[in-house]
Formats: structure tokens, C-alpha cells, sequence
């Protein structure tokens, strides 16, 4: 067994952190470290917009990959990827200025809680002539659908979809991907979740003792939650043989995501 030392900051970064009305963004103090380590942003490969757009170094290795495999290129614009605190309270401002407050909160999300800010978000557009940057067209047929379709498997989900718009409350946004890491976008997919109903679902998965068990091909994949110690090194108990991942959820916890082989339990 290998024993990792979890810090109260980690709680905040990783790909399946919660950034909603509820939980802000907290933005890392990049003064600690002097290697971003995952938390660099990288321009999106093949993509020649004047303003290139950025996502986390995984987050974009990830979605090219996804482009690369649908040919998706020449059919769908990236349109925002990373943006700053200041970038986001300039797009608020200017969205209450233009379409008014009940159209700003349903598409805009308050600044220090756009997902926009953690470089795990982008927004797509369907290549046309004009691009609504607030609300792009992202249609559900041709490319754009094979986008979305394949869009789990490499760690993607479309974060703010109808009828869930109470519990993500952000208006239906089928423009909007976030990246989450494999196999989460999967088993959301599978069980029908958005984050905020994913991160409060696997509270019944506790770490060490009954994880959620996804399969993949010939691999189990065990997913589960630890609560992090108040203001404390929290302790992690993971096999030091296999794979395995882990990223705070920006409440209180850890996902910790364990690759099994067939031998393992
Ligand atoms: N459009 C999404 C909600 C954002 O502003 O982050
Ligand atoms: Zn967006």
C-alpha cells in the first residue's frame, strides 16, 4: 500500500471540482509551485483563432483527441475555453448591459463561479458565418452530434442540460462541455447525473469500503469518496501496483478513481 498526504487545498483542484452558484472557484496561488503541474493551461492543437482558447493541459490533449477521431475540425469552432476572473465579470457586466439580469443568470454564471475559470470548460459552435458568443448554435445533428455522442468516453459531459436546470442552475446550454476525466463522463452518462448530483451521489461509495465499481472492457474501474480532515493532512490508503486518480470535489472530499486488473478485488 502507498500512504498520500492529501492537503485542505487539494479539496480545490482536480477535474470533477464543483463550480456552481454554491461553490466558488478557488484560484490557485500559482506562487506555491513553480511547475503548474496539471493545473497549466494549454492552447487547444490545430486551432488558429485570433484569441487562442486554453483548457488544462488533459482537458485539451483530450479534446483534440476527440476531434481528431469525429474529424471535427473543419465543422466546429471552439469559441471559450479558460477564462480569468476579470474576463468573466467583463462578460457579466456586459450581458446586464445588453439582455438584462433574468437572461444573465440564466447563461452567465456570477464571477468566482463560472466554470470558465477552472480551464475545464469550453463552449462549441457549429462553424457558420456569425457565432453568438453568449449562446452559440450547437445543434443536436451532424458533427455537433457526433461530438456529444462520443463526449463521455473521453472525459467530456454536457454540464448544463434541460430539465436539470434547478439543480445546476444555469439555463440549458447544449454549447457547454466540461471535462471531468474518464470514466466519470461515463458513468454520468450511464446514471443520468449532472456534477452536482454525481459528487452528492458517490458520498455513498466511502472510500475503503464499498466503492462504486464501473467496468471498462476487462478492467473495473472503483470509484469512491473520502471526506477531507477539517484544516489537515488527510491520509490516502492506495494500492502502489495499480493505476489510480484523485480529485477534490471543491466541498469537503476526495474521488479517488482506482484502475483494478483481474486479480484484484
Ligand atoms: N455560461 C456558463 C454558465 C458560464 O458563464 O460559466
Ligand atoms: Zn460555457
Amino acid at each position: 500500500m502507498r500512504a498520500l498526504q492529501l492537503s485542505p487545498e487539494q479539496v480545490h483542484r482536480g477535474s470533477l471540482i464543483l463550480v456552481n452558484r454554491d461553490y466558488d472557484y478557488k484560484e490557485p496561488d500559482f506562487s506555491l509551485s513553480g511547475d503548474f503541474g496539471p493545473e497549466a493551461l494549454s492552447v487547444l492543437c490545430g486551432h488558429t483563432a485570433k484569441t487562442p482558447v486554453l483548457l488544462k493541459r488533459r482537458a485539451a490533449v483530450l479534446f483534440c483527441g476527440l476531434m481528431d477521431q469525429i474529424g471535427g475540425w473543419d465543422g466546429i469552432v471552439p469559441v471559450s475555453g479558460y477564462r480569468t476572473l476579470a474576463e468573466q465579470t467583463e462578460i457579466w457586466n456586459d450581458s446586464l448591459v445588453r439582455h438584462g439580469k433574468a437572461f444573465t443568470s440564466t447563461y452567465v454564471a456570477l464571477p468566482g463561479h463560472s466554470e470558465h475559470q477552472t480551464g475545464l470548460a469550453i463552449d462549441l459552435a457549429l462553424k457558420q458565418d456569425s457565432i453568438d458568443f453568449l449562446c452559440p448554435d450547437f445543434p443536436d445533428f451532424g458533427i455537433c452530434r457526433a461530438f456529444a455522442a462520443q463526449a463521455p468516453q473521453y472525459g467530456f459531459i454536457r454540464r448544463y442540460p434541460s430539465k436539470k436546470e434547478g439543480i445546476t442552475g444555469i439555463g440549458h446550454e447544449p454549447w457547454h462541455f466540461r471535462y471531468v476525466g474518464t470514466p466519470h463522463g461515463a458513468i454520468m452518462e450511464q446514471e443520468g447525473l449532472t456534477l452536482e448530483e454525481y459528487i452528492f451521489f458517490l458520498r455513498d461509495f466511502p472510500h475503503g469500503k464499498h466503492p462504486y465499481l464501473f467496468t471498462e472492457g476487462e478492467r473495473k474501474i472503483a470509484v469512491s469518496w473520502l471526506p477531507a480532515r477539517k484544516d489537515e493532512i488527510t491520509w490516502l490508503f492506495v494500492s502502489d501496483r495499480l493505476p489510480y486518480s484523485v480529485s477534490g470535489d471543491n466541498v469537503d472530499g476526495f474521488i479517488i478513481t482506482e484502475w483494478r486488473d483481474g486479480y484484484a478485488s
